[in-house]
């Protein structure tokens, strides 16, 4: 089944099972690969990723629940990757280490 989402600013479609986590499509099928697998569960904050503006854990987010939505990976922080948090993510000591680095942008962006 497809589902179109915006990711990253662009229009996405992608065919596979409603079911199929997003961090899988995003990993798997469209070979983005700056969203990162932890937990699986939910726990562990490596997979977050915005769904409109929200952060969302997409391990457990289903393809088909962001049809119509925005989603933003750390890759779409900045075209040019010198968004501070993807600047960080180069230093294994951030503090960000080893959860998600997007993790702290809704802060950096609405304060
Ligand atoms: S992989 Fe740990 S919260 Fe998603």
């Amino acid at each position: 089944m497809a589902t179109t989402f915006i990711l990253n600013g662009k229009s996405q479609t992608v065919d596979v099972s409603p079911d199929m986590p997003l961090l899988w499509v995003l990993r798997d099928t469209l070979n983005m690969t700056g969203t990162k697998f932890g937990c699986g569960m939910a726990l562990c904050g490596a997979c977050t990723v915005h769904i409109n503006g929200e952060m969302t854990r997409s391990c457990i987010t289903p393809i088909s629940s962001v049809a119509g939505k925005k989603v933003t990976t750390i890759e779409g922080l900045s075209a040019d990757g010198s968004h501070p948090v993807q600047l960080a993510k180069l230093c294994p000591r951030s503090p960000c280490w080893p959860r998600s680095p997007i993790r702290p942008t809704p802060t950096l962006t609405t304060s």
